[in-house]
């Protein structure tokens, strides 16, 4: 299988970018004029060919231009003994085409036992079909649907390979006395939960009664109900979501509020460093609502996971799920807390249509979270971030072999929605945007952005909306701002467009150079004033380390800094990728620990990679075949796919 591109699949080797694409200038004065004036005239380049919305998202069976589902309603049992959830989803769903008479929905490895359609009041056995099984998309399941029929019921059970599910044991908890299960539906999982219509183009509102063992917490992405800890929990999401967004999570969870709208939920051991480190989280919420409307869905809380957790963030509506890697002791990792807070607009209020416009969730989102760690953090970490994230872009655009690969919106034959999920839809999307707020000015790029969220809220959305909703606001208003020919070469160019401003930051160049003295010998370790660095200043200089510094080199700054024990998960991962590129034994045994401790995808990929292509194939097989009971599904999957041999 080829491998795939994109954020779950970082590219490895740095490679720079030819500096002829991007000009480095400061970032340029905005224009915000706001002068009746016709639209800009259109010039076509072929870079910039504009292409037309993907019609059908194709990554799903679900029939939903006939008939579409808008509610679900779950009744299923949590079992740890079997690793399943079984009961039933009873769908609602709307007619479109009146003539339908058959409701197809996605389906990855369940055991359908019964279907029933709920017709005059009653409910009626109904014939059903599951088609053969295909290894990313699952089964299409198509249900009769008689004339007078609303709804469905479905009996179900998940397997216990569901690839959005991992049930862990108790000892893989960090209490180490009660097992653990939760759900990653993002992209195509939630088809592994529970029969769907598995697409970001359809939104149902959902509600669940589950029951787990008594002794452990049920909650889910929806209203909580307020009973008691006994095993017997209901939920309710009353505004209308796309299935990706269904989430639960089992286990021995506690909560602590954090104000009044925001708390944290996590194993009993972790939650009140987990509450320290996410203090800001409301303060983030009301500069969010401060720029871009209110907060529609209630409550925000996060959900600290096990290690395990594949992923930095997921936005699950009410209740992101985070990694318990971000709890660095000094908030410096909170940038995917404002990520995913904002993705309580982009992407949960308005959503990408179909995966091959996955920027409109992860670019916006990207824009928004930067802006929030600017508000709250100040304009010196917010670009600071900006130029790591512009590091990152680069070395993952030279590795992407395929140019439409690199385009914000991306053709509708991409192999897996996970393709899009590259640096190109989060880095050069939220660059984009920083494009736009340098033409037309903060202020009135900011309404429009606020705009933007009210007027497609609860709707899917694509490249094209955007840039039709550009043109009649900003631009219409500016048109000298930006010319036509200038958007659509961020929106359907290859590789990075010739308008993009390079992001410094004042504190990086202050430290700019030092890795190469340091590195050529001529000034040891100790002697770098590192007194004041943050995490960002440590990620800055340890990833501009050359690839060919010595291993006495790469010594003294370990023993100055004692980088290979470093309890910043970040900066421990930038300094084991140097150190297997760079073969610097000494970091082996910590890098052997980290893997056998933490399931995060974003660390994982790269070291099994870095590993693989550095003479190390027979560490990271050992390694695995020892860490794997940790991994979750999707992460072995990467993981296996990356220690095949090569064909
Ligand atoms: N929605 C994504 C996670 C995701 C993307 C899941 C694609 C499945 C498929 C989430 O918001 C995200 O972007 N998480 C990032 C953090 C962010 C700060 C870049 C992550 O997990 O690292
Ligand atoms: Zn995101």
């Amino acid at each position: 299988m080829k491998l795939r591109t994109g954020y779950f699949a970082p590219i490895l080797f740095l490679a720079m970018l030819s500096a002829s694409c991007a000009k480095e200038v400061s970032q340029t004065e905005p224009i915000a004029e706001a002068v009746e004036a016709p639209a800009p005239k259109p010039v076509k380049t072929p870079a910039a060919k504009r292409l037309e919305p993907v019609d059908r998202d194709p990554f799903t069976y679900a029939n939903y231009k006939a008939v579409r589902v808008t509610d679900l309603a779950l009744d299923i049992a949590v079992s740890f003994d079997e690793r399943v959830l079984e009961g039933t989803a009873t769908l609602s769903f709307d007619r479109i085409d009146p003539n339908a008479r058959s409701l197809v929905l996605d389906s990855n490895d369940l055991e359908i036992s019964a279907v029933e359609a709920g017709a005059d009041g009653a409910w009626r056995k109904t014939p059903f079909k599951v088609g053969p099984d295909d290894a990313d998309l699952g089964s299409r399941v198509e249900i009769e649907i008689p004339e007078s029929a609303t709804k469905v019921k479905i009996a179900y059970r998940t397997s216990p390979d569901a690839e959005g599910l991992q049930w862990l044991s108790a000892e893989q908890t960090a209490g180490r006395e009660q097992p653990f299960m939760y759900s990653q539906n993002q992209s195509i999982n939630a088809r592994s939960m529970a029969p769907v219509q598995d697409t970001p183009a359809v939104r149902m509102t959902y509600s669940a009664h589950v029951t787990t063992p008594p002794q452990l917490l049920a909650i889910m992405s929806a209203e909580q109900d307020s009973g008691p800890r006994d095993g017997d929990y209901s939920f309710s999401m009353p505004q209308p979501v796309p299935a990706y967004l269904l989430a639960i999570a089992v286990g021995d969870i506690g909560f602590k509020a954090i104000s009044e709208t925001v708390g944290v939920y996590a194993e009993p051991a972790t939650i009140e460093a987990a509450a320290a480190e996410f203090g800001d989280t409301p303060q983030m919420e009301t500069e969010a609502s401060a720029l871009y409307g209110p907060y529609r869905w209630g409550r925000y809380d996060l959900l600290v996971l096990p290690p395990s957790f594949p992923l930095g963030g997921m936005e699950n509506p009410r209740l992101s799920f985070v990694t318990p890697t971000l709890i660095a002791g000094d908030k410096s990792l909170v940038g995917t807390i404002a990520h995913e807070l904002a993705h309580s607009w982009s992407g949960n209020l308005v959503t990408n249509a179909t995966w091959s416009d996955a920027w409109l969730n992860e670019g916006v989102t990207s824009y928004v979270e930067n802006r929030l760690m600017e508000a709250v953090f100040g304009r010196e970490r917010a670009r600071m971030e900006q130029a790591l994230a512009y590091s990152d872009l680069t070395a993952e655009i030279a590795g992407i072999e395929q140019p439409e690969l690199t385009r914000l919106q991306l053709p509708a034959d991409i192999d897996h929605p996970d393709t899009a999920f590259s640096d190109v839809a989060y880095i050069k999307g939220q660059f984009f945007l920083h494009f736009l707020e340098s033409r037309y000015g903060r202020a009135p790029f900011d309404e429009f952005l606020k705009t933007w969220f009210e007027s497609k809220a609860f709707e899917p959305a694509t490249s094209a909306d955007f840039r039709k909703h550009l043109m009649e606001t900003l631009a219409a208003a500016a048109p000298d701002a930006a010319s036509v020919n200038e958007i659509d070469e961020w929106l359907y160019g290859t590789g990075l467009p010739s308008t993009l401003v390079v992001p410094t930051a004042s504190a990086f160049e202050d430290i700019d150079g030092r890795e190469t003295v340091w590195a050529g010998g001529e000034m040891s370790a100790s002697a770098i004033d590192t007194s004041k660095w943050t995490t960002q200043h440590w990620l800055h200089f340890i990833n501009a380390i050359p690839d060919d510094v010595t291993g006495e080199r790469l010594r003294d700054l370990d023993r100055t800094y004692d980088l290979s024990s470093s309890a910043n998960a970040e900066i421990a991962f930038a300094w084991y990728r140097r150190a297997v590129k760079n073969h610097y034994a000494p970091a082996m045994p910590s890098i052997e620990e980290f893997l056998g401790r933490i399931g995060r995808g974003k660390f994982l990929y790269p070291l099994y990679e870095a590993l693989v292509e550095n003479d190390e194939r027979e560490f990271a097989e050992r390694v695995y075949a020892k860490s794997k009971p940790l991994y979750h599904p999707i992460a072995r999957k990467r993981i296996e796919e990356i220690l095949a041999p090569k064909t």
